[in-house]
């Protein structure tokens, strides 16, 4: 993102060109962007069995998706660093992945309330699943007996910027029950099933380093009852600076805490494993940008409304979880500052995208940038209202291609 002639240009491109060519609204998403974020997440872990499995609910664009597949085996100098894989939670999202031209062996997965056809499915398919609760093991443990597992387990541990999501915890409809390990052992011991992996995903948005290490030390902890592992998989959660005053991870640091970590059970565990990361917010959020176009101002004796020609529909985020995402006016990005009320055009009070935001005054019919709309955003997104989605742009050096055609009625 850069700012000339007093304009945002975004992969070398002005907004208010990207709209005029590919309509609005409109999410861009920088790719070198994307691909910063995942050469920086490769390079913090130097133990060097480590693999990223891209967490595509974040954004399911299959062009993302496959820019990931290509990255992964060029991102980190060491041989055994292969291509990323790919994390679902559907079978939905393992037929975007296949189509993407993922192999089933570079997809893992993991959700709760599985139907019957489903876990047929992912046993078909041979996809490396963590079971999330003690019925849903005995479910692969009848249906495939013998084979092999992992547990997602829940420490107790739990983390995220807002409450909707985290997903460790008492309270947690997620995983196995730390309590409730030595009945997994059991029921897995009944069907002859093979306990290769543990994972643990604790929560979203998270900044703060020390939970998320003391979480990890939790699942090692719990690790050498468990002597037939694989791999160690530590989810995802890794979160992004949405607010001004918000701090990144120091990467760096997390990375080589997380190695030597990781090195000192390798070598009390006795063998090597493989140690697995599932991120998605981190990789996508800040690559993306919702463009839209402001339709209209609209000033009551309290406030002044810019209404958008999108909204809760395209970016929900707001309206679920009160999340703050910056807000430009890409076609004037410096002048006289007002306080304003970002709205869609939804009819619903929770539309907005921004609520007493001090943003340059717009008028209607310039461009507004919504910034870190690149996880959760379209993913997220409806035809509430009946609103068509937008289309989906990659723009890099000066050049813009769709990766996602608009909508129609
Ligand atoms: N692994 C599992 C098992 C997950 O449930 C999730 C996210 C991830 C990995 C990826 O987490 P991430 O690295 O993106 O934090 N809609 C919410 C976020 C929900 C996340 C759900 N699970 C939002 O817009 O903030």
């Amino acid at each position: 993102m850069t700012i000339r002639h007093n304009k945002l240009y975004l992969g070398g491109i002005s907004a208010e060109t990207l709209v005029r060519k590919f309509g609005s609204p409109l999410y861009v998403y920088e790719e070198n962007a994307l691909r910063a974020q995942y050469r920086k997440l490769a390079r913090s872990i130097t133990y060097p069995y480590t693999r990223i499995f891209y967490a595509c609910k974040a954004n399911t664009n299959p062009e993302i998706m496959k820019l990931f597949g290509h990255l992964g085996a060029r991102a980190t100098p060491k041989a055994s660093a292969r291509r990323a894989g790919i994390e679902a939670v559907s079978v939905g999202e393992v037929k975007i992945a296949r189509r993407a031209g993922f192999p089933v062996k570079d997809i893992i997965f993991t959700c709760d309330n599985l139907t019957p056809e489903e876990i047929k499915y992912l046993i078909r398919h041979k996809i490396a699943v963590s079971a999330d609760s003690l019925g849903q093991l005995e479910k692969f443990g009848r249906l495939n007996p013998g084979g092999k597992i992992s547990l997602r387990v829940n420490q107790g541990i739990g983390a995220g910027m807002h409450s909707h999501i985290i997903t460790g915890g008492r309270d947690s409809k997620f995983g196995i029950y730390k309590t409730q390990l030595d009945e997994a052992r059991r029921l897995a011991a009944r069907y002859r099933l093979r306990i290769t992996g543990l994972m643990q995903h604790i929560g979203s948005g998270v900044l703060d380093e020390k939970i998320y290490l003391r979480a990890m030390h939790a699942l090692l902890t719990v690790a050498h009852k468990f002597p037939d592992l694989e791999f160690i998989n530590l989810g995802g959660g890794i979160g992004i600076p949405y607010r001004p005053e918000h701090k990144p991870l120091d990467l760096k640091s997390t990375g080589a805490k997380i190695s030597e970590e990781f090195r000192g059970f390798i070598k009390a565990y006795g063998r090597e494993l493989k140690l697995y990361l599932e991120p998605g917010r981190f990789l996508v959020a800040e690559s993306g940008i919702l463009l839209a176009t402001v339709a209209e101002i609209k000033k009551t004796p309290a406030h002044t409304f810019v209404g958008l020609n999108t909204g809760m529909q395209h970016l929900i985020r707001p309206a679920i979880y009160g999340a703050y995402h910056e807000i430009v006016n890409a076609s004037r990005m410096r002048g006289p500052k007002k306080k304003v009320e970002v709205v869609g055009n939804i009819c619903e009070s929770s539309d907005f995208l921004a609520r007493g935001r001090e943003i340059t005054l717009p008028r209607e019919g310039e461009i507004l940038a919504t910034l870190n709309a690149g996880a959760y955003g379209y993913s997220m997104s409806s035809n509430y209202n009946s609103h068509p989605r937008p289309a989906e742009v990659m723009a890099r050096a000066g050049r813009a291609r769709i990766i996602r055609k608009r909508e129609r009625i």
